[in-house]
This record gives C-alpha cells, sequence and structure tokens, in this order.
C-alpha cells in the first residue's frame, strides 16, 4: 500500500507516521508513505497558497492549482496503480472501520489532501477528488490529523503490518460489535481482580464470556451500533442468557438456615439436579454419576449434617457440614493446610437454578460459616473441581484461598479435586 499526503506539513507528520508498527513496516517494504509539501509546487514568487475567498467572507481558501500541480507530480511518480484521492474535510462521510477495510482491500494507493484555512477551491474537488472522508462531525484546523487517522486504520489492515489478522479482526467495530474488556497483570489491583474465568485456562468458557462481553457493552455504551448489529444463532443464545441474567432474583424475603429433614428430600434432589446438569453444560467432570443422589441426601440428613438455605420460607440451596476429620484432606498435594485445630469442612453445595447469580450461594456460605463456627470450628475447608469456575468463583468473592489437591472418592470420575481454606475464628 502506498499513501501520499499533500500536505502544508509534511514534517511532523512524516515524523508521526514512520514511528512504531507503521515504521517498521515501512522499512520491511511493505508500506510507503510520503508525506509532499503543497508549497512546493506554486507558481508565484511568494510561494502563496491561498487567497481570499470570492463573495467575501472570513478567512482565505486554498487555491486549486498549487493542489493540482502537487496531485499530478504524485500521480506521475507513482505509475500505475490503483489509486483513490480522498479529500479530509467535515463535509465528507464519516471515517469507519468498514470504509478502512474498503480501502485496504481495494486500492494500491491513497492519495489523501489536507485542506487548511477555510478549506479548499470547490472546483479542486469536483475536478480531482473521487471521496471525501471526515474524522466525525466537528471541525479542525487543518486535515492533517485526520489524513493520519485515516493512514492508520488503513494500513494496520494491510496484510503483513500487523504480526496476525486475529490482531484486528477481533477489535472494536469489526463485526459491528465494541470489544470485549482487557486486563493485564498484575491478577489484583487497589483491590479489582482480574474475572475468574480468564484466569481459569479453560478456553472455551473465556470465548464465551469475551463473546457475550462484546454484546453487553456495545449495547449498553453504544446502543445505536447494536440496533444495527445482526445477531447469529449463537449470538441470540447468549443474548437471551444475558435476558435471563437481568431478570436474577434480588433477594428480599427472609433467608433461614435450618437442617434439612426427609420431607424436604424431593425439592433438595431436584436442586442437586439442576447443579448437576449444570456442570454437564460446563462440561465439569463432576457428579455426572449417581453422586449425589436422594440416598446419599438421606444418609446426610440422618447424620444430622445437612443443611437447607430457605428463601421466603421455600427450599432455595442445600449444603452439608461436618466437623468429621477428612482422611482425605491429610494427604493433601501441591500445597498444605494453613490452619490448624478443629476444621468444618463443606460439602454438597447447590442453589437453585433460579438463585444463581442473586447473592444466595454467598448467603449459604455465610450460613454455613456461622454454624461452624457455633460447633467450634477455626477453619473452614472446601473442595471443588478444578474447572468448575463457578464454585471457585464464590469461594474467591468469600475469602477462600486455594491451599492444594486432594482426591474425593466419585466413583468412574475424575478424583482429583482443587482444596481450599479459610480461617473463621471470630477475630477480637
Ligand atoms: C477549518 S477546516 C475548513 C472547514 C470548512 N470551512 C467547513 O466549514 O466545511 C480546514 C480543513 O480542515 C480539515 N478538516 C476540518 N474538519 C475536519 C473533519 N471533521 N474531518 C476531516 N477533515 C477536517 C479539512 O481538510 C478542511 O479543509
Amino acid at each position: 500500500m502506498r499513501i501520499d499526503i499533500l500536505t502544508l506539513f509534511p514534517q511532523h507528520m512524516d515524523e508521526m507516521l514512520h514511528e512504531s508498527i507503521l515504521g517498521r513496516a515501512a522499512k520491511k517494504g511493505i508500506l510507503e508513505i510520503n508525506c509532499v509539501q503543497i508549497r512546493d509546487y506554486t507558481e508565484n514568487r511568494q510561494n502563496q497558497v491561498d487567497d481570499y475567498p470570492y463573495g467575501g467572507g472570513w478567512g482565505c481558501v486554498m487555491m486549486a492549482q498549487p493542489l493540482k500541480s502537487c496531485l499530478d507530480s504524485v500521480v506521475a511518480a507513482s505509475g500505475d496503480r490503483k489509486r483513490r484521492v480522498i479529500y479530509l474535510s467535515p463535509q465528507g462521510k464519516t471515517f469507519t472501520q468498514q470504509r478502512a477495510r474498503e480501502l485496504a482491500a481495494e486500492y494500491e494507493q491513497l492519495i489523501l489532501v489536507c485542506g487548511h484555512y477555510e478549506g479548499v477551491d470547490e472546483r479542486f474537488i469536483e475536478a480531482c477528488v473521487d471521496e471525501e472522508l471526515s474524522l466525525g462531525d466537528f471541525v479542525l484546523t487543518g486535515g492533517e490529523l485526520a489524513a493520519m487517522a485515516v493512514t492508520d486504520a488503513v494500513c494496520r489492515l494491510v496484510p503483513g503490518v500487523l504480526s496476525d489478522a486475529a490482531c484486528y479482526t477481533g477489535e472494536s467495530h469489526w463485526d459491528g460489535l465494541l470489544e470485549y474488556p482487557q486486563y493485564t497483570r498484575p491478577e489484583t489491583w487497589e483491590g479489582r481482580t482480574v474475572p475468574e474465568v480468564l484466569r481459569g485456562g479453560n478456553q472455551a468458557e473465556i470465548d464465551r464470556w469475551r463473546r457475550k462481553q462484546m454484546l453487553l457493552r456495545t449495547r449498553e455504551k453504544r446502543p445505536e451500533l447494536f440496533e444495527r448489529f445482526t445477531p447469529d444463532a449463537a449470538d441470540q443464545k447468549l443474548l437471551s442468557e444475558l435476558e435471563r441474567d437481568a431478570r436474577r432474583k434480588v433477594l428480599t424475603e427472609p433467608i433461614e438456615c435450618r437442617p434439612a429433614a426427609p420431607e424436604d428430600i424431593p425439592a433438595l434432589s431436584l436442586i442437586l439436579r439442576q447443579a448437576r446438569n449444570y456442570l454437564k453444560r460446563h462440561r465439569v467432570d463432576q457428579w455426572q454419576g449417581d453422586y449425589p443422589d436422594e440416598t446419599d441426601l438421606a444418609a446426610h440428613i440422618e447424620a444430622g449434617d445437612c443443611y437447607i438455605l430457605s428463601y421466603a420460607g421455600r427450599p432455595a440451596a442445600v449444603f452439608c457440614l461436618t466437623m468429621e476429620p477428612q482422611p482425605n484432606y491429610d494427604l493433601i498435594t501441591d500445597g498444605k493446610w494453613r490452619f490448624d485445630g478443629p476444621y468444618a469442612s463443606l460439602h454438597m453445595t447447590a442453589v437453585e437454578a433460579e438463585f444463581r447469580g442473586s447473592g444466595l450461594a454467598d448467603r449459604m456460605i455465610e450460613a454455613g460459616e456461622e454454624l461452624a463456627r457455633g460447633m467450634g470450628a477455626l477453619s473452614m475447608r472446601v473442595d471443588t473441581h478444578r474447572h468448575n469456575e463457578a464454585m471457585k468463583a464464590l469461594l474467591n468473592r468469600c475469602g477462600y484461598q486455594f491451599r492444594g489437591h486432594v482426591l474425593v472418592d466419585e466413583p468412574k470420575r475424575d478424583p482429583k479435586r482443587q482444596a481450599f481454606e479459610k480461617e473463621i475464628r471470630e477475630k477480637e
């Protein structure tokens, strides 16, 4: 791609446009960017490029002759190429990513004409310009900033300028959406932590999350863009999920925690089935066999360690809490427990589907901690599958820390679990 910029200020532009990515591409011969001084093509002794407007009025207008001579010289020097002459003007069509793509794909040379003062003689535009492009509905002093913006946006789309097409195809405005939020190190900055999903390493989940964010932020930040966007079937599905998220319950009714009773088993097994399906949908190899089922519930209820969290009197979450030492926790690998003394462990936690995202899961953990404290526990231990992002995010939010790996007895399933711990003793 060759770009020639006709301007009264070539020097500063040249420096800017030969820095960094474009500069390197120019060195490699992928781009050629020339900034040409219009004043060098005047035919008067004073090298005058502008004059007063016919009909009177404020300021001066750039004369057609120097512009045309400059343009002719550039065309003559650049040979036979598919070229487009563009005048940067507040009266042009607004420049967009779509137009940048078309210009990069369709032309071998762009000649960008920068006006100054009150603009340029209309006859030059009529005779020589193929297209007018504007940077937006505002007026600049000259066309230079606009020409640099067009040059930059077009050139980065030229093959070879960026290392991979993926560098720009996923960016804002490529397919009508804004890009997802980006984060870099450190993981926590001023109390704000990078979203869990981005740290989990599950690429399919990351891609889904990012696409959802693109839809969400375009709808919120640029509703007019979103109106023009046509979602495909996959996007439609994500949008329905976003609708569901928005309708999520706000907890206004009383929440109570009590030991579960045998008559709760049907409601609790429904919650466990929902959790099993949720894990299956998220490809988590946990609870995908028989465990936990009604027999397990009945056994825990009989042992007195199964609890129910009810919302407005209706079963909304289930968990088991025990002070029994867990022999498999003694065999922790890749780390160690940090807190000595009696501990409680939390198992079989599940929240009714309708309450996902409502904060009820956090209330369940709090309720478990309060019970555990009442039983004399100084710390709480929990394990979960390494792909169970929802549980890990919950534990993270509630102040639990990863300690290592333990093995659980879930027949024919991946037995490895991540182990988390939190000190729960009352601070004096
Ligand atoms: C002060 S402006 C002239 C504006 C002109 N009198 C008008 O009202 O349409 C001087 C030059 O800046 C450039 N310019 C100003 N605003 C621009 C914009 N929004 N986009 C692109 N170029 C712009 C054009 O090259 C223009 O010739």
